[in-house]
Parts: C-alpha cells; sequence; structure tokens
C-alpha cells in the first residue's frame, strides 16, 4: 500500500513525508509500506520506504502512470504559487487546475476512494471581510493562485460527493517561519520579516503594520495535514473544506515578537517600505476565522506568536 505526495520535494511536501514515516502509524494514518513523492525535483528524503519520481503533474499519461489501486492516500502539495501564478498564468492554470483534474481523474480511475489531502490557501478569499470570518464565506479570490485554489477545493469536493475520492481540503494559514530562502508566494516577506533579521540581515516589510495575518508554524501545519490523512472522512461530514486553525497576528505584533524573543538590533533591521503588488494580494486575505469545527475533529494551533518566533530561533539561528 502506498500514499502519494505531489510536491513532495517541496517545502511541506518533505516534512510531511518525514512525519508520515516517523509518527503516520502512530497517528492513524492508512497502513503503507511506501511513500512516492512526484514533483519536478527529486524528494530529499533518504529511506528506503520513499521513491523519487520526477515529471509534470499536469501531465495525465505520467499521473495516472502513479496512482493505481495500491493507493490509500494522495497528498496533492504541487502547486505554482501566488506571486509565480500571477506573473504567469497559463503555466500555474496548467499546473494548479489541470494537474488537480489529472490527479483527481487518476485517483478515480482506481475505483478505491483513496482519501485525498488538497492543500488550499486563504487566497480563495477576497472582497470585502468580516472581523472573524465564518465557515460559510463566499469566495471571491482577488488573484490567479486563489481563483485556481477555489476551482482545486470544489473539485475535490465533488469528487468526494460522487464517491470517487475521499477528500480533505486544508486551507493552510500562512506558514511563519519558513527555514531558508525567499519563495515566490506574496506572503514570502511574512516569514522574511523574523529569519532575515534573526540571521543578521536586513528585511523590508511591504505591507501596513496594522495587516491581520493568520499564521501557523510550520510544525503545526504538518501535524494537521499528517492528521487530515488520518481523520474520518465521514466526521468531517459533507463539506470537505477545512480553515485549518492558526493565530491572528498583525505585523506589528509579529515585530514585536521579534523583538522580544530577538532583541532590538534584529528588529532596527526591518524597513517598511510599501509594495503594491504584495499589499494587492496579501491584504485581500481575511486574518481570523471560526475554526470550531476543525478543533472539534482534533487539529490543532500555536500557542502565540513569540512560541513561533522561538521554535524558528531554537532550531535554525546559530
Ligand atoms: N507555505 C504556505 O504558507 C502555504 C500556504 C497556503 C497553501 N500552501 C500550499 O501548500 C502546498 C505546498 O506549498 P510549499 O510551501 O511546500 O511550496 P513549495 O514551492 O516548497 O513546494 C511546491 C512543490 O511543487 C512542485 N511543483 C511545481 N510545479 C510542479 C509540476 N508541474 N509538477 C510536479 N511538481 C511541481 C515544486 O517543484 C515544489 O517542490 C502548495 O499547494 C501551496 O499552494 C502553502
Amino acid at each position: 500500500m502506498k500514499i502519494i505526495v505531489t510536491g513532495g520535494a517541496g517545502f511541506l511536501g518533505s516534512r510531511v513525508i518525514r512525519a508520515l514515516l516517523s509518527d503516520g502509524a502512530a497517528r492513524g494514518v492508512p497502513a503503507f509500506d511506501s511513500i512516492v513523492s512526484v514533483d519536478l525535483a527529486p524528494c530529499p528524503v533518504e529511506d528506503a520506504r520513499v521513491r523519487s519520481v520526477t515529471g509534470d503533474i499536469a501531465d495525465p499519461a505520467f499521473i495516472r502512470s502513479l496512482v493505481d489501486a495500491e493507493t490509500v492516500g494522495i497528498y496533492h502539495l504541487a502547486a505554482v504559487l501566488s506571486g509565480q501564478s500571477e506573473e504567469d498564468f497559463d503555466l500555474s492554470l496548467r499546473v494548479n487546475v489541470d494537474g488537480t483534474r489529472a490527479l483527481l481523474e487518476a485517483a478515480r480511475a482506481t475505483g478505491r476512494r483513496p482519501r485525498f489531502v488538497f492543500a488550499s490557501s486563504l487566497a480563495v478569499f477576497g472582497g470585502a471581510m468580516p472581523e472573524v470570518v465564518p465557515e460559510t464565506m463566499a469566495l471571491m479570490p482577488a488573484s490567479s493562485y486563489g481563483a485556481q485554489k477555489a476551482i482545486g477545493e470544489i473539485l475535490v469536493n465533488d469528487y468526494s460527493r460522487k464517491g470517487f475520492v475521499d477528500g480533505r481540503v486544508c486551507r493552510l494559514p500562512t506558514i511563519v517561519v519558513r527555514p531558508g530562502k525567499p519563495n515566490s508566494a506574496a506572503s514570502s516577506f511574512a516569514s522574511g520579516i523574523i529569519r532575515e533579521p534573526l540571521n543578521g540581515v536586513a528585511s523590508n516589510c511591504p505591507v501596513p503594520p496594522e495587516t491581520r495575518m493568520w499564521l501557523s508554524s510550520p510544525d503545526t501545519v504538518v501535524s494537521n495535514l499528517v492528521h487530515a490523512l488520518a481523520v474520518d472522512g465521514a466526521a468531517i461530514g459533507p463539506w470537505r473544506v477545512l480553515n485549518l486553525p492558526g493565530i491572528c497576528v498583525t505585523v506589528a505584533e509579529m515585530l514585536a515578537s521579534l523583538e522580544r524573543v530577538g532583541g532590538a538590533a534584529p528588529r532596527a533591521l526591518v524597513t517598511q517600505r510599501p509594495e503594491q503588488r504584495v499589499i494587492d494580494i496579501v491584504c485581500s486575505w481575511p486574518g481570523d476565522f471560526d475554526v470550531s469545527r476543525p478543533l472539534a475533529l482534533g487539529f490543532t494551533r500555536d500557542g502565540d506568536f513569540d512560541a513561533v518566533v522561538r521554535q524558528y530561533k531554537d532550531e535554525f539561528v546559530r
């Protein structure tokens, strides 16, 4: 039995694979003996149970060759991220929409109704928003990435309704602090304004300080993604979309945490120059959500933002 992870070479994919190997069984994910990473790049996880396959998820024949009756679970994490999607509409439509559909079709063709975890995003929202976003909030994406994730959500939900897959759509909070380098996501600065200064490097904050963000640490998101595969589909109910729990923090509060945990010198390395391209995307995202249903289903969130900064500092700052 196998679990397929698209985007298995990526930031979340490689971490999900490690987490499945270390405690997936104890967390109640379906029994598996191998994990197949499907990505344009080779999977960095070295383990005899992991097979790394490189290729394009938008190629239906390639995807069909990988998803078979042995497949008990699929994580669909491969995507063109928000910044690049805005710059290359055709590429993002092909990967984020055609790729998702190809994967769902391959899963359907197995006739085994595999569990299917899809990573969606706050970018599905836009327009006027209440202080706290309810589960019933209309989708009004203000970016191509958000529109493509919204299409993916609806497809996973309908393939679940039809009994083709057992879907679980996780709208991820913005993940902070991502170790490593900035990426092409419009929200990349949210990690950059903590990570770079803690490593003695200047960083710019492109959005106003009062901007509210819905955040989660990498460890918590990965733990929640493992839980998303383990949780009983019937308990989720017919609407398969979940806003994963996060914490609501303003950019000003993030910088205050940076100063409390890292000191005044890192805080002084953050400049505040507005960048309209980022403001247009990130400020259209909501900052707080009603997450009573996912919490009742056993999903979790971080304690506070100081703890998130400390998690990064203790693990990555030398
Ligand atoms: N990190 C966040 O803050 C965040 C927030 C919301 C949603 N998400 C979603 O979570 C998922 C994983 O994000 P991540 O942060 O790990 O991103 P990432 O860029 O590190 O990983 C994405 C992976 O997808 C692969 N990929 C891209 N196009 C592909 C293609 N055509 N065929 C095969 N592989 C392809 C890339 O090579 C990359 O390894 C994405 O779907 C993303 O939209 C992430």
